[in-house]
């Protein structure tokens, strides 16, 4: 959460996209990608990634069962993504040694991720729980947790969320667009990881 601003937020459908999609990013300054877990090539995209591009730290997101964290680890994940929380996810990150930026949605399930040693959370889907007034409101409640909102968020939203004093960095598909991976537009990528790279964080 400290390595940049953005975290961008990656669905591969095509294998042959993930290590240019990897060096593109790390053109333009992005070191951390997260690739979900919701196509057949997600883990052979970690593994490429891992292998080929071993400067970008490369997560794995959408981890809902706790076999995924195994699967992750050993593709060479560094770190996992959940858009929840369960006692099975506590297990299965505990066991696996795979660190987890694990989502929460409500007051209840951030007291629940605390309990159970999280203070870095992933606020899912961030936009539509609230946006930033939901984040100025946990602030008092929950001053040790810091959130890393994902979910509806834009280049055009992005901004007010990071200037909050609870928010490290902010998730999303919006840095890899789906048109630019489909046309191999790295060029494209690049330029809006730049940007994003550059843009300021409490
Ligand atoms: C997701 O669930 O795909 C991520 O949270 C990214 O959401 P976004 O596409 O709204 O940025």
């Amino acid at each position: 959460m400290r390595v940049g601003p953005v975290i961008p937020v990656v669905a591969i459908d095509d294998l042959a996209q993930a290590v240019p999609l990897a060096s593109a990013l790390i053109a333009g300054s992005v070191r951390v990608l997260e690739i979900t877990l919701r196509t057949p090539v997600a883990l052979a995209a970690i593994r490429a990634i891992a292998e080929a591009v071993p400067e970008v730290i490369v997560g794995a997101g959408t981890l809902t069962r706790p076999e995924d964290f195994i699967e992750a680890r050993n593709a060479g994940a560094r770190f996992g993504v959940s858009p929840g929380l369960t006692p099975a996810l506590i297990e299965a990150t505990r066991k696996s040694g795979l660190p987890l930026l694990p989502g929460v949605m409500t007051p209840s399930e951030v007291i629940a991720a605390r309990l159970a040693g999280f203070r870095e959370l992933k606020l899912f889907p961030a936009q539509q729980a609230g946006g930033v007034g939901m984040l100025q409101a946990l602030a008092g409640p929950f001053p040790d947790v810091t959130f890393c909102p994902t979910g509806g968020i834009s280049a055009e939203t992005a901004p007010a969320f990071l200037a909050l004093p609870n928010v490290a960095c902010v998730g999303g598909s919006w840095l890899a667009p789906k048109a630019a991976l489909a046309a191999g537009d790295w060029d494209a990528i690049t330029e809006l990881a730049r940007w994003a790279s550059g843009l300021d964080s409490r």
